[in-house]
């Protein structure tokens, strides 16, 4: 299935976005400190990428269409997702919030913007592991080709409202740049 095969290369990314950040979290943990652009860029990516480009893909075109074709069915399941990516937004606003702190040297801040760290690998590991293991399977066996396209012309549609073409590649340069700047 098409759709899927675009969500699950997107993960790839957010996967080695996730990497990074579990890097920077090891440094943190021992007393490092990686510098403040590392986090901005990895903010920009979990708002840009993460969020308007793959989240919501998922949420307002896979999910709402399954939800539909199942009728309830599924809701349990898709309100996990959902709950995920929240909590996913509220941890990158956590960790916006303490980047100035911490790039001033104020402790309190460097241990908020861990913990949120923390949380959102966390979260965003299990989250991703279940969409491509059970959730995203689910799909394929509950959608037809003809509802493939239509959600393939959907994201086609979205991606090009909320970014510009070049976006993926971007995006993939964003990731690299973070693990350069914590030499990873
Ligand atoms: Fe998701
Ligand atoms: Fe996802």
């Amino acid at each position: 299935m098409q759709a899927v095969k675009i969500l699950v290369k997107e993960h790839e990314v957010m996967l080695e976005m996730l990497d990074n950040l579990a890097a920077a979290r090891n440094m943190l943990e021992k007393g490092k400190q990686p510098p403040k652009e590392f986090f901005e860029k990895a903010v920009a990516f979990a708002r840009d990428f993460a969020d308007k480009f793959h989240h919501f893909k998922e949420e307002y075109l896979l999910f709402g269409l399954l939800a539909q074709k199942k009728d309830g069915a599924l809701d349990a399941e898709i309100g996990v997702l959902r709950y995920e990516h929240e909590r996913g937004r509220t941890f990158i606003n956590n960790i916006t919030g303490s980047i100035e702190g911490y790039a001033d040297g104020d402790e309190i801040a460097a241990a908020r913007l861990l913990e949120n760290i923390a949380a959102y690998i966390s979260i965003f590991k299990r989250h991703i592991y279940s969409e491509n293991q059970v959730f995203f399977k689910l799909a394929e066996q509950e959608l037809s080709d003809n509802e493939d396209k239509i959600l393939m012309v959907q994201f086609q549609k979205d991606e090009e409202r909320i970014a510009d073409r070049d976006f993926f590649s971007h995006s993939r340069k964003l990731v690299g740049e973070m693990s350069k700047l914590i030499d990873k």
